[in-house]
């Protein structure tokens, strides 16, 4: 695996922009639902960092659950629109307030899909709440209720966001410089 740091651009949100900001959302859900319970799904993987974070955040009764999906691209950095639930979730949604827990949202394809799912399962409410959002890159339009981050359209990684599947475990959103990036054979 090649060293980040042969190919880090810049550290766009560091670790302690990404605890103050999440500190904040857990705040800002807290006083939104007061009185209720949460069910917060997470979209494996890269959602899983910032769930953890988040829930600790989070001053309210509340259960997590994960689902996973995979996005038949055009390419490994693109989503085409069409997905498929690969693993699914545990809990009922009925009568629940559910909070959709994301990385990013990039052309918007993955999360409108599922929300579309999730919306025939009746929930009490169902919003999204994106780590990042990079909103250029909007092909489909998304209801997103709480953003981390705006970010510009470029590919970036750590914090739960990987590059062939590394480097999730960088505790800051570096971006990728494509030049200088080799994926392996
Ligand atoms: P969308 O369907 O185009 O919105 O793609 C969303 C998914 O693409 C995210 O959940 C990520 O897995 C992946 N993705 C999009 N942009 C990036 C990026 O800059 N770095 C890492 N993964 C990304
Ligand atoms: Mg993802």
């Amino acid at each position: 695996m090649q060293d980040y740091k042969t190919f880090l651009a810049e550290i766009l949100v560091t670790k302690e922009q990404l605890q103050k900001r999440i500190k904040e959302l857990g705040q800002e859900i807290s006083r939104d639902y007061r009185g209720e319970e949460v069910l917060l799904i997470c979209i494996l993987r890269g959602g899983v960092l910032f769930l953890t974070d988040l829930i600790r955040e989070i001053d309210l009764p509340l259960a997590v659950d994960f689902m996973a999906v995979s996005s038949y691209g055009s390419g490994a950095r693109e989503s085409s629109g069409y997905v498929r639930i690969t693993l699914d979730l545990n809990t009922s949604l009925a009568g629940k307030n559910v909070i959709l827990v994301e990385d990013i949202v990039d052309s918007g394809h993955t999360i409108n899909s599922v929300l579309e799912m999730l919306e025939t399962r009746d929930p009490k409410s169902l919003v999204v709440c994106t780590l990042l959002d990079k909103a250029e890159r909007r092909e489909k339009k998304v209801p997103i209720k709480y953003t981390g981050f705006t970010i510009p359209n470029k590919f970036v990684f750590g914090y739960g966001l990987d590059i062939d599947e590394y480097y999730r475990n960088l505790p800051f959103i570096g971006v990728v410089d494509l030049e200088k990036y080799r994926p392996e054979e």
